[in-house]
């Protein structure tokens, strides 16, 4: 039973874990055909600030249009959801957290948060930020990776009902397979009656979509070539960053946004740690990134197939995002 006021941190991901999995996802990504690397990489310390900035500029309207959404909805989100703990995958230093917690601790429900991210020092840093704000409510930080780790969630209170937050579309940058690998991976950590909110982007304007991954200040050009600087600082990679361009196309067919870096001439890369030489041609492309939007249809056929019911969504005016509560059957 957790005890109001008190914080508690779990530790399932070390850095030594982490640079196992870097270096396994460049091994294998660098090698493939196309050559692709899995988005997680981009979240280093400057990748970070790189999509907090993002999330400022005026073209990358998802994140403006989550948070309003989740503004005008949370009250009746939390009275549909009545859970007494709230759990908040990839919570990072997420400015959305309080506005869940306000609108459950109103609601009179709420006595535990459990945020989940691959950052420790994100989490300490946001977890110390909480206590202060929010001195009687059980704190317990999670560091894992939302993929792989869920099993080791703190359960359910007894008598009580956790909900588990899953916001920022970021479920569009899982490929359709991992995706629903995910999903039944939530599903099979909750009991029946316990929630899920899934924030999704929704399929609208193609221009204003493309727009919002191609911006004008060149900020996701940078976010998307920072890749490519990690690999450099943690496996001793020599790429010359400034020679790749930043691609991002809508992809009609399969309703997501891809974002690619194109070498600029031919190149040599060695990435030294892994003792791989990697040949680019000029133009050839490297894939870091989809992030697919979403018709309701699509939303609901996936959920229902992971073993969720759709409960409730909410809209915004302009139909570009979603808040789907989804519960566990
Ligand atoms: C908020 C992580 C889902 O796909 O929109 C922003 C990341 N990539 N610009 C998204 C991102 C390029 C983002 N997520």
């Amino acid at each position: 039973m957790s005890t109001p006021g008190t914080i508690r941190l779990d530790v399932h991901l070390t850095g030594a874990d982490a640079d196992a999995a870097l270096r396994a996802d460049v091994a294998r990504g660098l090698t493939a055909r196309p050559k692709e690397l899995p988005p997680k990489w981009f979240y280093d310390a400057r990748g970070s600030a790189l999509f907090e900035k993002i999330t400022e500029l005026p073209e990358y309207y998802p994140f403006r249009t989550e948070r309003a959404l989740l503004a005008d909805s949370v009250a009746d989100i939390a009275r549909s959801s009545g859970a007494d703990t709230v759990v908040e995958l990839g919570s990072g230093s997420s400015t959305k957290t309080r506005l869940l917690l306000d609108a459950f601790a109103a609601a009179g429900t709420l006595r535990r948060y459990v945020p989940q991210d691959v950052s420790e020092s994100a989490l300490r840093g946001a977890l110390d930020d909480l206590r202060a704000a929010y001195p009687r409510l059980a704190l317990h930080g999670v560091v894992g990776d939302f993929t792989t780790d869920l099993h080791r969630l703190p359960g359910a209170e007894p008598g009580g009902r956790r909900m588990i937050a899953f916001l920022g579309g970021t479920i569009g940058n899982l490929l359709p397979g991992p995706r629903d690998a995910f999903l039944r991976h939530v599903r099979s950590v909750l009991a029946p009656g316990e929630q899920l909110l899934l924030g999704t982007g929704l399929v609208t304007d193609p221009d204003l979509m493309v727009a919002a991954y191609d911006d004008a200040a060149g900020v996701t050009a940078e976010f998307n070539r920072n890749v490519l600087h990690v690999l450099n600082r943690e496996l001793g990679a020599d790429f010359d960053v400034e020679a790749f361009s930043h691609v991002a196309l809508w992809d009609a067919e399969n309703e997501w946004i891809e974002m690619r870096l194109r070498a600029g001439r031919d190149m040599r890369v060695r990435v030294a740690e892994l003792d791989l030489d990697v040949g680019f041609a000029a133009g050839e492309e490297l894939a870091t990134e989809v992030s697919a939007k979403f018709r309701t249809e699509v939303v609901d056929a996936f959920v229902v197939a992971a073993g969720f019911e759709p409960t409730r969504r909410w809209v915004d005016p302009e139909r570009r995002f979603a808040l789907n509560l989804l519960t566990a059957v």
